[in-house]
């Protein structure tokens, strides 16, 4: 069996059976300080955070100190941060509560076309529930113009959301123009700040936004655990009822093995991410000139600021399923935008956002680098999908 390679955990297999995993945006392995703090835990202590006894306060006194690590983080408050299962939670918390609390006269949100579904098919329930949703347009780069937000918004928006930074092309967002043109009109301004986190430094007073959304497994922490900034003074409803933890917002006894580990994660990546951003640009440079030198090949959204480790391409003539299919028999395992819907391919939402046509969203497939990504990686992998490529070029297979 083949065996990954991060952050001093087993390391084998070097030859042509190696696994590059290019899918850090998908998800990222856990790194050692978040692996640590779950074997601390599990050693130490398993009382619920919410009893009164000696032990109960022990465990309580462990989310305080995340919860307190993260806010240093963000640059928020300490009572801001509220612990969820993961981003699809927080941007569910954040949509669905922020709408739910607004006034009567304010039933109207916004959204841009390119966020995750976790915001965007929550826009439609709200829409179904009668409240009245904007899809913002994005550029031909993936970036929502502030003319656009601008012509969308009234004194009936109750909220407009965009993400900080793409997660299938990567694009950057000009949040703090945005969440000023919001707040203009009197407005809540959400970002889903899931992909941005392990990359660039995050603060929240210096976005200006009200509500972000982040999750531990997009920065080297566990899966399943995540979080939403809330700003003091902001009033959102809650999506669950039955208990008083996270202030009422989010009731439920606290996953505190992955909110510990949360912290440790975002601490260590927090220190780390300069270094590792620096590196990361630079392999995702060599990989985009490697992959740009097979013809018809193409980096989308290019021109745009984009996150450092996130190359979507265009593959003339190549399904991105086939390509897939045959990178994983590679041992590259990437991925692409699209969502399988009752075995039907539908093309990425983003990239025909961007003006793409069905066939050419289908021809994109997105590469993500992360910290243990190394140059050996980067050097096989693009001799791979040149291969791969050629494969599928040449016998015209599927796979
Ligand atoms: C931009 C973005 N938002 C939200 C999510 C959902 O986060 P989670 O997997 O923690 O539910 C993802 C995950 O892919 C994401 O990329």
């Amino acid at each position: 069996m083949a065996e990954y390679h991060f952050d001093n955990q087993v390391i084998s297999d070097t030859g042509r059976n190696r696994i590059i995993y290019l899918d850090n945006a998908a998800t990222t392995p856990l790194c050692a300080a978040a692996r640590e703090a779950i074997g601390r835990l599990l050693r130490e202590s398993f009382a619920n955070p919410s009893s009164q006894h000696r032990e109960g306060r022990e465990a309580r006194s462990r989310i305080d100190a995340a919860r307190d690590a993260v806010a240093e983080v963000f640059g928020g408050d300490y009572s801001e941060i509220y612990f969820t299962s993961g981003g699809t939670e927080a941007d569910n918390l954040a949509l669905f509560g922020a709408m739910m609390a607004a006034p009567s006269d304010r039933n109207h949100l916004i959204v841009s076309a390119i966020e995750h579904h976790a915001v965007l098919d929550a826009a439609r329930k709200l829409e179904k529930w009668g409240r009245k949703v904007s899809y913002l347009p994005v550029n031909r780069q993936g970036v929502v113009e502030i003319e656009s937000l601008n012509s969308a918004i009234t004194d009936r928006t109750a909220l407009v959301s965009v993400m900080h930074a793409n997660n299938e092309i990567g694009t950057i967002q000009a949040i703090e123009e945005l969440a000023a043109v919001a707040h203009q009109y009197g407005a809540l301004f959400h970002t889903d700040a899931v992909q941005s986190v392990s990359s660039m430094p995050i603060d929240v007073n210096r976005l200006g936004v009200d509500l972000l959304s982040f999750s531990a497994h997009k920065f080297y922490g566990p899966k399943g655990v995540g979080g939403l900034y809330v700003r003091k003074g902001i009033a959102i409803s809650p999506l669950m009822h039955g208990g008083s933890q996270e202030r009422e917002l989010r009731p439920g006894t606290e996953n505190i093995i992955g909110i510990v580990a949360l912290a440790a994660a975002l601490k260590w990546t927090s220190a780390h991410r300069e270094r590792d951003i620096k590196r990361i640009a630079r392999f995702r440079r060599r990989l985009e000139d490697r992959l740009e030198a097979i013809s018809g090949v193409s980096v989308n959204a290019k021109a745009a600021g984009r996150l450092p480790g996130i190359v979507n391409i265009s593959v003339d003539g190549v399904e991105a399923q086939s390509l897939l299919l045959r990178l994983d028999r590679m041992g590259v395992a990437a991925s692409a935008g699209s969502a399988c819907s009752s075995g039907a391919l539908e093309p990425s939402h983003v990239l025909l956002a961007l003006g793409y046509n069905r066939e050419e969203a289908s021809q994109c497939i997105r590469l993500s680098l992360g910290r243990y990504t190394t140059i050996s990686d980067i050097e096989l992998a693009s001799d791979r999908i040149a291969e791969a490529i050629t494969a599928i070029r040449k016998t015209g297979s599927k796979i």
